[in-house]
């Protein structure tokens, strides 16, 4: 009879999901959808009108947290924070490849609620995606992505610091990509910038955490945000959005029974966001299912 109704508790979108205040089982940890993991913390997420960013704003608010969304889709981002409420959210034009304008997001969440507990550098491009020979690569594409993956990164990280290290607390986020971890699959100028994402957080970690505040990226594999329909779009102009997202849902993914999607990672994002991960520092949580591990080497079946 235990048996039956644990079963059903843990049943997809059960009981459990439902129970006011999140079931807290004999293990001791919350469900996520009905926590609170980020109580009274205010975050302010770069690229969050849109894709993994819009989720991750989404599943902070939901978790108690508020956000101040940055980004350059005025429209979006508006839309998005009226929707999740002017107590939780705001939003505020931010081109991260202008240091200033950075700044005045990080200090915005400082003169509305005092304190910055999280920063998410997630806004991101994929820069043209022509894929020319290595001798002709342009190299003012290169500068244009470098200057909003990486950058744009760092300057996030730079103000986040200004303001978490007197507090001696905070945890900042930097979006990077398998595609820093494989180092092909994508065109140069983002492969190298979502690398560089990751030594950059490895560069300051050791440094941060002498202040209390812990620095970590996340490399996902792909989903179908419109940064990478576009990728598909052009590349595969004769398929329909459907078959571009079944490219990516069904023959890039390595996981059988299960699809990234954008609220996977606002949910990896959550974790490194929450005091659960109150050592977690430096390190790179790659959420793709196994695809980087998955390559196997180029040779025959073995014989029956
Ligand atoms: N979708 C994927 O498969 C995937 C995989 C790995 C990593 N990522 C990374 O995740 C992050 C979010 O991408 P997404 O897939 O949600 O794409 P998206 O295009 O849906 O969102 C990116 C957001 O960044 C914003 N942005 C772009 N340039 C900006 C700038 N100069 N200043 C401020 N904001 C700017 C865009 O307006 C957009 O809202 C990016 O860093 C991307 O490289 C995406």
């Amino acid at each position: 009879m235990l048996l039956a109704i644990q079963a059903v508790l843990r049943g997809k979108g059960g009981a459990m999901a439902a129970l006011p205040g999140g079931f807290v089982g004999h293990c001791g940890y919350s469900t996520a959808s009905s926590s609170q993991r980020l109580a009274g913390k205010v975050a302010v997420i770069t690229g969050g009108a849109s894709g993994i960013g819009r989720a991750t704003a989404e599943e902070f608010v939901r978790n108690g947290a508020k956000v101040v969304l940055a980004d350059v889709q005025d429209d979006l981002g508006r839309a998005l924070a009226a929707a999740l409420g002017a107590d939780s959210a705001s939003y505020t034009r931010c081109d991260v490849t202008d240091e200033a304008q950075v700044a005045k997001a990080v200090d915005l969440a400082m003169s509305r609620h005092d304190k910055l507990d999280i920063m998410l550098n997630n806004a991101g491009i994929l820069g043209s995606l022509a894929r020319p020979e290595l001798g002709a690569l342009d190299l003012a594409d290169f500068d244009a992505v470098m200057r909003i993956n990486v950058r744009g990164v760092m300057a996030g990280v730079k103000h986040a610091a200004r303001v978490m290290a007197p507090r001696r607390s905070g945890s900042i986020i930097c979006m990077a990509s398998i595609a820093g971890v494989l180092g092909s699959g994508t065109p140069h100028p983002y492969s190298v910038s979502k690398a560089a994402v990751v030594g950059l957080v490895r560069a300051v970690a050791g440094e941060m955490a002498r202040s209390g505040v812990r620095v970590n990226a996340i490399s996902p594999n792909y989903i179908a945000t419109p940064l990478v329909m576009r990728i598909l779009q052009e590349w595969y102009p004769k398929a329909t959005a459907d078959e571009c997202r079944r490219i990516v849902e069904e023959d890039i993914n390595e996981m059988e029974g299960a699809v990234l999607e954008p609220e996977d990672v606002a949910r990896a994002a959550l974790y490194l966001a929450s005091d659960e991960a109150k050592y977690v520092n430096g390190h790179n949580l790659i959420v793709d299912g196994g695809f980087t591990v998955g390559k196997v080497p180029n040779m025959p079946a073995p014989a029956a």
